[in-house]
């Protein structure tokens, strides 16, 4: 499968895929990564990996690309590395409905709740707050609603008395370290299928 990355932060789970491509526990080619920020260190991660990758984050003059660039810039480069599948791996610009739409393959997104609970930002202090007894990470499909598309896989954990949003938001990180390698697998086999009504692409290997 080939895979595309979009990052904009540490790269965690980009560095579980790098690991998991080198070591064959996936059958997965990442053939790229766009970062947003020149500065995020999973730019760096790639790179050690020797993966191409685009830095999409200021226009010539030095300003910060506006997000109509930005999307221009990683819709060309999304078509030179033809992927079969594109990740939201700690990606955060929210991205417009057209260029959703005409993304060369399904595009999915880690996000740190049990969707449809806690859409958007600070999931582990409102879910805390909120009393909630369960948290955990979605992978769901990328549609122009934030946060709405369809599930494909979650993976849970229980809110502890002690939990800080610090501390829920660590153990949460653990779990998606383990659900999007597992995600990935699934829809490598075929036994995960995207909902036809949201999105007419379907992942198959080239
Ligand atoms: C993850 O917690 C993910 O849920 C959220 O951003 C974080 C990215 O972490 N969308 P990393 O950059 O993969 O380390």
């Amino acid at each position: 499968l080939r895979i595309a990355v979009l990052v904009s932060g540490n790269g965690s789970n980009l560095q579980v895929l790098i690991d998991a491509m080198q070591g064959g526990a996936l059958p997965i080619d990442i053939v790229g990564v766009i970062s947003n920020r020149e500065d995020a260190y999973a730019v760096t991660r790639a790179q050690q990996a020797g993966i191409p990758i685009a830095v999409l984050s200021h226009t010539e003059s030095g300003k910060r690309m506006g997000i109509k660039t930005f999307e221009t810039h990683a819709s060309a480069q999304l078509a030179a590395w033809q992927p079969d599948l594109i990740i939201l791996a700690g990606f955060m610009r929210v991205l417009s409905a057209s260029f959703i739409d005409n993304v060369p393959a399904p595009m999915i997104n880690l996000h740190p709740a049990l969707l449809p609970a806690y859409k958007g930002l600070d999931t582990h202090q409102r879910a805390i707050q909120a009393g909630e007894r369960y948290h955990g990470c979605s992978i769901h499909v990328v549609t122009a609603e934030l946060d709405a598309g369809q599930v494909l896989t979650q993976a849970l954990l229980n809110i502890n008395i002690k939990d800080t949003a610090e501390s829920l938001q660590t153990r949460v990180q653990q779990l998606e370290h383990q659900l999007l390698p597992w995600t990935i697998l699934l829809l490598a086999k075929g036994a995960l299928s995207l909902d036809a009504d949201e999105t007419s692409k379907s992942v198959s290997a080239h």
